[in-house]
């Protein structure tokens, strides 16, 4: 088809989204959208280790489908349920669904706070906003940035897809109790990827034994997952991404900003971050 021309944002209550793959419509209906006992959600910000859980859910509960002639791509294996893809009716998948979400507590699915299991991941908002940056020109459906400079600026005051990182946080954090809800970290994941599928097992109480284990923490490596096309998205029309320009599995490190920050932005981050954070959240990262 033709190259997308109006690439952006749109705003639904308050919350940015991408245009070309967002729609009112579908956001709408996710409000009252029926959630069943055994569901299980990926909720994070941009850029905090989604596809990572999302290769990880796909591994444990339906590796079958990921293999063979017919494999499905993980994004149709754990879709983003903000997303309607190819118009799935996602009422009629079979159980367990898993999905993947960016959406704040108040846009998500009622009856989450209800029934559902909801793993969030969070990442060092500073290394979140490196692979965010280099997301833009990687994906063809959000706008190119000039600099990482121009690009700070507008995320620190999160006028960017998933809005502000300290309001999602936070949003999510302060509404832990309401939800049936894991907090885990990018970090953690990369230190321990053993231990934190462990929790996850327990959490979702699916019974993983050794070998299974061995398997999912191989194949979930950031080298075995870089090789992977599915992983990378190279399956996705050439119209959303540019792999000339970047890739899914991009550098996958812990505290790498330090290479792009200069002192001057680091500073300023560590100043806006005292004031929008209102209480440390005790994630390695906190100042
Ligand atoms: P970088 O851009 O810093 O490399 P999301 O899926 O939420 O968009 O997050 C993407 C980030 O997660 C990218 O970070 C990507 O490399 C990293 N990532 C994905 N899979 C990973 C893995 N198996 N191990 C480590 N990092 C991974």
């Amino acid at each position: 088809g033709p190259p997308i021309t109006d690439i952006g944002l749109i705003t639904y209550k308050g919350f940015n989204l991408i245009r070309n793959v967002h729609e009112e419509v579908h956001l709408h209906k996710l409000e009252k959208f029926e959630i069943r006992e055994n569901d299980i959600f990926i909720i994070t910000y941009p850029k905090s280790g989604t596809t990572w859980m999302q290769y990880i859910l796909a591994l444990m509960y339906h590796s079958d489908q990921l293999n063979g002639e017919h494999s499905k791509r993980i994004m149709e294996v754990v879709p983003w349920i903000e997303v309607w893809m190819k118009r799935i009716d996602y009422s009629k998948m079979p159980s367990p669904r898993t999905f993947a979400s960016h959406l704040p507590p108040n846009l998500v699915p009622q009856q989450l706070r209800d029934r559902g299991k909801v793993i969030y991941i969070a990442r060092n908002p500073k290394d979140v906003a490196v692979s965010f940056y280099y997301f833009h020109n990687f994906s063809k459906l959000l706008e190119d940035k000039p600099d990482f400079d121009t690009f700070l600026d507008q995320y620190l005051e999160g006028k960017v897809f998933g809005n502000s990182w300290f309001d999602h946080i936070q949003g999510w954090y302060s509404n832990k109790d309401n939800f049936n809800l894991l907090f885990l970290t990018y970090e953690e994941m990369r230190k321990d990827l053993r231990g934190t599928l462990v929790k996850v097992s327990n959490f979702l109480d699916k019974n993983l034994d050794d070998a299974m284990l061995d398997m999912i923490v191989e194949k979930s490596s950031f080298e075995s997952m870089r090789l992977c096309p599915n992983a990378n998205l190279e399956h996705q029309s050439p119209k959303y991404f540019d792999h000339s320009k970047g890739a899914m599995l991009r550098k996958g490190k812990v505290g790498d900003w330090k290479r792009t920050f200069t002192v001057a932005q680091n500073e300023k981050f560590d100043k806006i971050y005292k004031e929008k954070m209102k209480a440390p959240l005790g994630f390695g990262w906190d100042l």
